[in-house]
């Protein structure tokens, strides 16, 4: 191998036995010898992670996920705390541990080497150990590298790594994102680390497709999701102090106040304020279908038992490869739950929503329950219907008309802000309500996904919701009509 621009490389063994088997814990013994803060507040000082940055480093390091997704507001730290744990992983895990950084573009490829070149700079021992080159350290006793690059889709390819960074996933091209997830498999242990600051296109960014995943597969163990954000307090103004804190773990600490204080609106836009240090995503919110938190108000954590008088309600998009099956108990209050949501799988091109199985789960919900209206929109599931139809089980046509959505939706609305309906607190059912915008044109109201994007977050099992909700009222007061008249 041909020598770096430094031949002689000390090839013992770092001075470094931590005591603990807990990855996080060794990188805490190994951030506390060995790494200083490579410039601005506390230059030159212990790194000294913050518990908030502990929280991350473990979902890094020791959760076994193979996708960290991870958003945090402008200048928190992430490009610093990054370098930091791929520096402990080049260092410490062994032959071939070789760590990959990218970059959106060359400043920021640059920014990322030299806060992690620097921080080797400050530490004999790790100077000592590595050779240093333009885009790259290099560790001659293990063969590992650690290489930064500006993004290129073509230059991912053949990757080898055990820990690849991609730095500002708000603004990262989703092709270079790709490739680099796709080389993940070659090591039985290998981790995708998506952290940045949401970027301006809110209907189209890595990031936020993450995290529209992590909310409506809380069950997916491989990718974990952690956010610094003031979501959900977007009616509070741009300079709230709670929102402040709430999206800020590092303020007052090495993010600065007066900073903040002279970047608000006006200055820039109130929405790439928000946007940028509160992470909150003003237009994917706008005209949400629910005031935040009135959802997770209604839930009662607990199902609806066998037996029960429903109403069944089955939606979805064969475009977007989501199909939902929800059920509802027949009453003025009805309370709400999820029997089933088929999902295209990521990166599936060749998915067909399970029509068999779809139409399987409706018959064994009218077994479980006593079901008298199994609801559908004609226009998308004809064949279901017919098929089910003849079967002679309850089937009912909801046609999407906008007036009939109209009024469905806003009585589906005064419900809900009225606490007239209740759910289970499932939380895909969570998400897609979360998910739900409303659109009101001319011919009326009705729900609507907040992009046309085909990764944007699902709303299925909420158009489920605004059929189940009118069917199952309408039944209940047909049901006491009906004893009254029996009564008479
Ligand atoms: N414990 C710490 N962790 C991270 N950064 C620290 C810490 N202490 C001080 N700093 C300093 O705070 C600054 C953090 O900037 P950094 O570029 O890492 O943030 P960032 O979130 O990547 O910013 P941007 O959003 O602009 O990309 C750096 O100058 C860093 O040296
Ligand atoms: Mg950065």
């Amino acid at each position: 191998m041909k020598a770096g621009p430094k031949a002689a490389v000390d090839d013992s063994p770092l001075p470094f036995r931590p005591s603990s088997e807990v990855e996080s814990e060794r990188f805490l013994a190994f951030a506390d010898k060995f790494i200083r803060v490579p410039k601005g507040t506390n230059s030159r000082g212990k790194l000294n992670p913050r518990p908030w940055q502990m929280d991350i480093v473990r979902d890094v390091l020791d959760s076994g996920a193979r996708t960290v997704g991870l958003m945090l507001p402008r200048g928190s730290g992430k490009t610093t705390l990054n370098a930091a744990i791929g520096l402990y992983v080049f260092f410490c895990w062994g032959d071939g541990a070789n760590v990959v950084v990218f970059a959106v573009d060359e400043k920021q490829a640059n920014l990322a080497f030299s806060a992690a070149r620097r921080m080797v700079e400050l530490s004999p021992e790790l100077a000592n150990r590595c050779q240093v080159f333009k885009e790259r350290l290099y560790l001659p006793s293990s063969d590992s590298s650690f290489a930064v690059y500006a993004a290129s889709p073509a230059g991912a390819e053949g990757l080898d790594y055990v820990l690849a960074i991609c730095d500002e996933a708000g603004v990262i091209n989703r092709d270079l994102f790709e490739v680099v997830q796709l080389a993940q498999g070659k090591r039985k242990r290998s981790v995708v680390v998506a952290i940045g600051t949401p970027g301006p296109r809110l209907d189209d960014q890595v990031l936020l497709d993450l995290r529209a995943y992590a909310a409506e597969h809380p069950e997916d163990r491989s990718q974990v999701w952690r956010e610094f954000s003031a979501a959900g307090f977007e009616d509070h103004p741009p300079d709230c102090e709670h929102c402040w804190k709430l999206a800020n773990p590092a303020l007052d600490d090495f993010l600065h106040r007066d900073a903040l204080h002279a970047l608000l609106p006006p200055k820039v836009r109130e929405s790439t304020f928000r946007r940028a240090r509160l992470c909150q995503l003003a237009s994917a919110t706008d005209n949400a279908f629910l005031p935040s938190g009135v959802w997770d108000g209604l839930s009662t954590g607990v199902g609806i038992p066998a037996g029960r008088e429903v109403v069944v309600a089955l939606d979805g998009s064969f475009s977007d490869d989501t199909t939902a099956l929800l059920v509802a108990t027949v009453s003025p209050t009805p309370h709400f739950d999820v029997i089933k949501v088929w999902e295209r799988p990521r990166g599936d091109d060749d998915y067909r929503v399970p029509v068999a199985d779809v139409e399987d789960e409706i018959r064994a919900a009218c077994r479980r329950w006593q079901v008298v209206e199994v609801i559908a929109d004609p226009f998308r599931w004809t064949r279901t219907l017919q098929v089910l139809e003849s079967e002679r089980l309850p089937v009912v046509e909801f046609p999407h008309s906008p007036s009939r959505l109209t009024t469905a939706t806003g009585d589906l609305y005064s419900a809900a802000v009225n606490g007239r309906i209740t759910h289970s607190g499932n939380a895909t059912l969570a998400a897609h309500v979360a998910a739900a915008v409303i659109r009101e044109d001319a011919r009326g109201m009705r729900l609507d996904k907040a992009s046309r994007s085909r990764t944007a977050p699902k709303i299925d099992l909420a158009a489920c919701l605004v059929m189940a909700h009118s069917r199952a009222t309408w039944r209940a007061t047909k049901k006491r009509n009906r004893a009254r008249s029996f009564a008479s």
